[in-house]
């Protein structure tokens, strides 16, 4: 675990039983030679001392916002800017309440609002609070937001019930810990500094109040391609149509609906990406008109008049300093040509073919097989889980890059 070593961690602790666990925690820490800062709420140290702390990290323990002394050694805007992570452990449903609200009502809840280091929480509570809406709601916009949840587990409560809601193990603390600062090791990636923007999903459109025209695309590839590139350190974030895919760690999700949604999004964050990745399968048409009300059955024979959709990866190609630009060919039939059309039409820097008309591979499977072209090569990757395709094609791009 040495991605650890001479790491600048402030540990937050807020009030629960598991904060006892934390001292281990802090422990373990050092052990690996990293440098950690405690930082306590006020319900924190009705469970446990700041001197504890203090002698386990072998650094003044802050607690307050207010406190001229604690100020004038460190403020709080520089602990902000001194941590390489923040790791709230154990993190009441309170404490997640507050950092999803973006509160700055108490010394740690002000270093999540001030920090640009990543943030990591692992919460404990009881179950019910865990599984209590408002809680999950909570976690749900601080994942989106790209906050790493680590846990809770499951298993005995000190409450007496049983369930989700245990704080991870310190042991297991540390290591998620450490791959966290792996991921944002200037020297772990191939992509790190790099900002990639990737589109994934369907996309729907109205016909409508309660109907839409949509397709297969379930998200899959977009959201390996994501951890992939997550995983080679870059800065990532995704566009999402509506699919029910987790958000991986780390990642920035912005759920759209519409094509014109997703084109929105999308030039909106193109121009200051590294990489431009369009997996998203877009809806070339909408409907002309959007019906205000149910359409009833009346007729024996309805049509339906659509119009075409902006083509988001064609406008981001176009762009003055456009990213890298790859492309995705989902095609039935002759797709290496159609394919090779779509890189020079589009004007994309690769494209990836796959053949969505065989069942093993394509849109809802977990496997894939593609072509990757160029404008002056191909490249076969045999049949993967799209997890495998996701971390060559990231590698592929990174070299090309
Ligand atoms: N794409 C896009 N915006 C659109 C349509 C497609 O960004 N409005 C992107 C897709 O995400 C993919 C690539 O363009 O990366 C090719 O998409 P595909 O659906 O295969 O091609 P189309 O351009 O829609 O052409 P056709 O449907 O005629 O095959």
């Amino acid at each position: 675990m040495t991605h650890l070593a001479q790491k600048k961690i402030i540990l937050g602790i807020t009030g629960g039983i598991a904060a006892y666990k934390s001292a281990e925690l802090t422990r373990r820490l050092k052990e690996q030679g990293a440098d950690v800062r405690v930082v306590m709420t006020p319900g924190a140290k009705e469970f446990i001392t700041p001197l504890t702390f203090q002698a386990l990290s072998g650094n003044p323990v802050s607690d307050s916002l207010l406190d001229r002394d604690a100020e004038a050694a460190m403020g709080h805007i520089e602990l902000a800017r001194w941590a390489d992570l923040i790791l709230v452990a154990p993190a009441s449903a309170d404490f997640l309440a507050r950092l999803s609200h973006g509160f700055a009502n108490d010394l740690l809840s002000t270093l999540c609002l001030a920090t640009s280091a990543p943030i990591a929480v692992a919460p404990a509570m009881n179950q019910l609070m865990w599984k209590n809406k408002a809680t999950q709601a909570n976690c749900h916009t601080l994942k989106q937001r790209g906050i790493l949840l680590l846990g809770p587990n499951s298993g005995d409560q000190a409450c007496g019930e049983t369930g989700l809601g245990r704080m991870m193990e310190p042991d297991q603390l540390v290591s998620a810990t450490a791959s966290l600062l792996r991921n944002n090791d200037p020297q772990a990636g191939p992509l790190h500094g790099k900002k990639v923007v990737i589109t994934a999903g369907p996309t729907r459109e109205a016909l409508d109040p309660i109907r839409f025209i949509s397709n297969h695309s379930s998200g899959k590839m977009g959201f390996a391609l994501a951890r992939a590139a997550l995983a080679a350190g870059a800065q990532t974030i995704i566009i999402a149509g509506p699919v029910y895919q987790e958000t991986p760690n780390g990642a920035e999700r912005i759920n759209t609906v519409t094509a014109k949604g997703m084109y929105r999004a999308s030039l909106e964050h193109a121009p200051s990406a590294d990489i431009f990745i369009a997996t998203a399968a877009v809806a070339d048409y909408r409907p002309l008109q959007i019906a205000g009300q149910k359409i009833k059955k009346s007729a024996k024979q309805i049509s339906i008049e659509l119009t075409r959709n902006p083509d988001i990866i064609a406008a981001v190609a176009a762009l003055p300093e456009k990213p890298f630009t790859v492309g995705f060919a989902a095609e039935t039939n002759d797709l290496i040509n159609y394919a090779k059309g779509k890189l020079q039409n589009k004007k994309l820097d690769l494209i990836v073919a796959n053949d969505v008309a065989r069942s093993d591979i394509g849109f809802n499977s977990d496997q894939n097989a593609v072509t990757v072209i160029s404008a002056d090569k191909h490249q076969n990757l045999a049949q993967a889980n799209k997890d495998q395709i996701a971390e060559q094609l990231i590698k592929i791009i990174a070299s090309a890059l």
